[in-house]
């Protein structure tokens, strides 16, 4: 089966690209590499086709090319304070890029979606773990075009027929077991790769952002779940979809959360080396805590956790963390 990853040379895209093709689908990366990155192309890919979601007539000539059976849509910009700065682009890049795609699914007639969606929607959460019926809220401009665009596949399943998955993550993280690929960012904003980069390179110095938070010791608790046991679900999404035709809006996370704090404690305990941090105000659009509830994951995809614990997390980031800064 044929299928369309846009964004597959990211990082959550090429995770599920290298998923995909041990699964014996037949992914075709579709990147304009604004962000991704041509060493993150798996190996095994048959087909990498550079351009950029706003050709519209050229995406359609894609989807005419190709025998494309379901998109998987990761390609979007990341970062919640951007897109306070700049939401013009977040609306563009996120939103008006994806109704291109979904134009050209629409003529087509490629019926089905997985779209990346994340814990943003939900913003400042009024209960722990958060499951998919809690309200949506987003806070941020970045977490609103990911909720324009689950409305928007609504209208789409009633109207034409689409059937998707939404699947919302919370805090993507690790690598690659084999360290093929791993996390890429310029600039990086995510704070594991950021507490290891901070001890690979002297120039770069961690900052911990917020230490008022209403936590145990102060900083924000996120939950952190592997990048290849979210590749897995996008796996299974696809086969739920192909099997029951039924549109659904999916978590993905762990169920469990790790302060800032409690992340660096487990990183000099991996690593075996000391992170010196400096404390500095919250950021802006930043909430105390996210954890997920993966019950329905688990439940309806048959989702299991493989590589999600703590420590694994962080030892395969350290490995593909080192192997890059030595290449
Ligand atoms: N943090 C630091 N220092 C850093 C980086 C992050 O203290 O150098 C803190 C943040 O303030 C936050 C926590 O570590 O409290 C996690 O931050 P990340 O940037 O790693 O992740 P976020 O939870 O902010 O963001 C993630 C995704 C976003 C998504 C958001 C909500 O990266 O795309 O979850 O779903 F919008």
């Amino acid at each position: 089966m044929t299928v369309l990853v846009s964004g597959g040379a990211g990082y959550i895209g090429s995770h599920t690209t290298k998923s995909l093709i041990k699964h014996g689908f037949d992914p075709i990366i579709l990147d304009n590499f604004s962000s991704g990155k041509k060493q993150l192309v798996p190996q095994g890919t048959s087909q990498i086709i550079e351009k950029d979601l706003k050709d519209k007539k050229g995406i359609l000539e894609i989807f005419q090319k190709h025998e494309i059976k379901a998109v998987l849509h990761f390609a979007s910009l990341i970062q919640v304070g951007e897109s306070y700065t700049d939401p013009h682009q977040y609306y563009s890049a996120n939103l008006i890029n994806s109704l291109n795609l979904l134009e050209a699914m629409l003529k087509t007639e490629v019926k089905y979606f997985i779209f990346s969606s994340s814990a943003a929607v939900y913003g400042t959460p009024n209960q722990i773990p958060i499951s998919e019926s809690h309200s949506v809220n987003p806070v941020n401009p970045y977490g609103r075009t990911k909720l324009m665009i689950e409305e928007i596949l609504k209208d789409y399943q009633r109207a034409y027929g689409l059937q998707f998955v939404s699947l919302r993550y919370f805090n993507a993280a690790g690598a690659d077991p084999d360290t093929e690929l791993g996390e890429m960012h310029d600039p990086e904003t995510h704070l594991i790769p950021n507490v290891l980069l901070s001890l690979l390179d002297r120039n770069r110095k961690l900052e911990i952002f917020g230490t008022d938070f209403p936590t145990k010791d102060g900083t924000a608790i996120r939950d952190y779940i592997h990048v290849t046991d979210l590749a897995e679900a996008h796996v299974l999404a696809l086969k739920y979809l192909k099997k029951h035709h039924q549109s659904e809006f999916i978590n993905l996370g762990t169920n469990q959360g790790y302060s800032v704090k409690e992340i660096l404690t487990r990183t000099e305990h991996t690593t075996g080396k000391k992170v010196p941090y400096t404390e500095k105000p919250r950021r802006k659009g930043d909430v105390a805590v996210l954890v997920a509830s993966h019950a329905k994951a688990q439940d309806l995809l048959g989702w299991e956790l493989n590589y999600s614990d703590i420590d694994i997390i962080l030892q395969t980031a350290w490995s593909w963390h080192k192997k890059t800064a030595n290449a």
